[in-house]
């Protein structure tokens, strides 16, 4: 995939701010802290286009990146994550949830998962929930520098595993700070937006 352009477009709080444009969308979701914005800015080649921070994000918002004038990344910040209100959990969570199944422009959900550990049951319950709706899904399991080839391999069969993911279905291994698993996942979107 040649890169030629990569551009911050909106934090849309609402469907209204969604662009009309009718390109494909590709989303990425994971806890907070799971390496997402990182994970856009090696696939773009771009050292700060998605902000990264060891401080889990506040902001529930969907971050819309344009790449080539051809598709949207659509960064969905930080699942479960704790530090707001109930209820303004639970309008994020309904916001996330229309637009996950309802979203005509979206062929790809990028479900990312800490390779470290084992996914936790709201990795597990994200999972469940995404194959239910039939909403197509790759699971990707990141920060894989920080683990040994054997552990990279034996942590990939855990989470196959632990998600019950059908044989043959979509795991990449990647690394934001090797690149590794960039081209496997490259080809994986490219495929799902018919580009
Ligand atoms: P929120 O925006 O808060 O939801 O987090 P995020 O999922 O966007 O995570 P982010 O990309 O900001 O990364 C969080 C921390 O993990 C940062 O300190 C990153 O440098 C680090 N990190 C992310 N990916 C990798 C990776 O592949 N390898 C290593 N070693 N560190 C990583
Ligand atoms: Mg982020």
């Amino acid at each position: 995939m040649k890169i030629k352009s990569s551009e911050f477009i909106i934090s849309a709080v609402g469907p209204k701010q969604y662009p009309v444009d009718g390109l494909p969308e590709i989303a990425l979701a994971g806890r907070s802290n799971v390496g997402k914005s990182s994970l856009i800015n090696r696939l773009l080649l771009r050292r700060n286009l998605a902000r990264t921070s060891s401080q889990p994000g506040k902001t529930q918002q969907l971050n819309y990146y344009k790449i080539n004038d051809e598709m949207y990344f659509v960064d969905v910040p930080g699942y479960g994550y704790a530090k707001v209100s109930k209820s303004e959990r639970e309008a994020w969570g309904r916001m996330i949830e229309n637009y996950l199944r309802q979203r005509e422009e979206l062929k790809l959900v990028i479900q990312l998962i800490d390779l470290r550990h084992p996914p936790t049951a709201l990795d597990i319950s994200m999972y469940e929930w995404l194959s239910h709706y039939g909403i197509p899904l790759c699971v990707v399991g990141t920060k894989a520098d920080k683990l040994s080839r054997n552990q990279v391999a034996k942590h990939g069969r855990i989470m196959r595993e632990t998600l019950g993911m059908p044989k043959g279905a979509p795991l990449v291994l990647f690394s934001s700070e090797t690149g590794e698993g960039r081209d496997d996942l490259w080809r994986i979107i490219a495929h799902a937006a018919d580009i």
